[in-house]
């Protein structure tokens, strides 16, 4: 999958894998058949899912997605409210109490039992919108009301530990989802989503969150994994691209970079993190297209191209991405078990696709046509 005919066809798959897969009211599914993930649709992956289509061109996707959200947001106002209200009362609810990380296509909570409480989506989703705004030129009213409470939300909760972009570690505050919350609080005041003492509110608690990641959250010139931790995780290039928290001319854009690149990165794919045993730890096409994203805002458009490419050579035979790829593994004696769990890896991952499609087009490659 090397040559640009090829990557073409690739890339106007991904487009279609991830448009005709959507559900009617804009859900997006995580994986169409992937026992553990179907029937749900996550706020992380369908945020980076619509900014990739948005990005694309696919504005009506895209569209309908933030609908979805709000359709979900709006559903659960009156939890929100309580969120919210205890938060500021000092008695913060249980994390059980918090709002989900994935829900059912219908904007259901499931009856499966799931690493719900993460953060990070909803940040992601503001951020995603914002972009997504902006890029179009869209009238926002109608995602306002949405957009305000899950500010709200973010507000009284931003400084909890929940479950990261893995699904683990409740107990830590990492690194990836205080930038994700960081950059929808900074796209809802650019986008005009917030007004008033909300958006005064925003800047402040953006300022705090940015703060925090600096002060606590690097070692050796990088970002780290969570707060007190000085390990890397693949998901830490976000904050440089797309989502634009740390500023990729400066020393720490940098050295998480090269420190990524050195650790986690083998012939440009990219593993999660060291000690990654879910389907033995395989590298993930979308965190290369991560760092390609990361490499692009530095000025590196060549490394990139290496990402993409590399990220587009994990394809089936059918032109589907999957969740990551094994050879090397960093734990091959526990692939089985997941195998066993779960079937084989996901495929395809609409978040892989969007990745490639994200990166591609930040690459300036038309991914309209057939042919690059
Ligand atoms: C990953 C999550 C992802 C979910 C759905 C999980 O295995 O850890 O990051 O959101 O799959 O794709």
């Amino acid at each position: 999958m090397t040559t640009q005919a090829s990557l073409g066809h690739l890339l106007k798959h991904s487009r279609t894998v991830i448009t005709s897969l959507q559900e009617p009211n804009g859900a997006y599914p995580a994986s169409p058949s992937f026992s553990a993930y179907k029937g749900y649709c996550w706020f992380r992956d369908g945020s980076f899912i619509a900014d990739g289509v948005s990005a694309a061109g696919e504005v009506e996707s895209a569209s309908r997605f933030f609908d979805w959200c709000a359709m979900v947001i709006m559903r659960y106002q009156d939890r929100i409210g309580h969120i919210i209200e205890a938060a500021h009362a000092g008695n913060p609810l249980p994390d059980e109490q918090m709002l989900p990380t994935r829900f059912t296509f219908d904007g259901s909570m499931g009856q499966d039992d799931w690493w719900d409480f993460q953060l990070d989506g909803y940040g992601t989703w503001l951020w995603a919108l914002g972009q997504h705004a902006l890029r179009h030129k869209l009238n926002i009213d109608v995602w306002k009301p949405a957009a305000q409470l899950t500010v709200d939300y973010l507000l009284s909760s931003w400084d909890r530990p929940c479950f990261d972009w893995w699904e683990e570690h409740r107990e830590q505050q990492h690194i990836s989802t205080l930038g994700c919350i960081a950059a929808g609080l900074q796209a809802a005041i650019e986008a005009g989503l917030v007004e008033g003492l909300q958006a005064q509110a925003a800047v402040l608690t953006y300022g705090d969150i940015k703060q925090k990641i600096i002060q606590e959250g690097t070692a050796d010139f990088h970002l780290c994994k969570w707060i007190g931790n000085d390990s890397l995780d693949g998901s830490l290039s976000a904050l440089i691209a797309p989502l634009r928290v740390i500023d990729p001319a400066c020393d720490l854009a940098k050295g998480t970079i090269a420190a990524l690149e050195q650790q986690l990165s083998v012939d440009f794919g990219v593993h999660r993190f060291l000690g990654d045993t879910f389907y033995g730890g395989g590298r993930w096409p979308l965190l290369s297209c991560f760092l390609g994203l990361a490499h692009v805002s530095t000025g590196n458009a060549q490394k990139a191209r290496q990402y993409l490419d590399w990220a587009a050579s994990t394809a089936t035979e059918s032109l589907e991405l999957p969740e990551q790829v094994g050879n090397p593994l960093l734990a091959p004696e526990r692939r089985q078990e997941w195998r066993d769990r779960w079937g084989e890896v996901a495929t395809p991952l609409l978040w892989s696709h969007a990745m490639l499609l994200r990166l591609a087009v930040e690459l300036g490659i038309n991914v309209k046509e057939t042919s690059s």
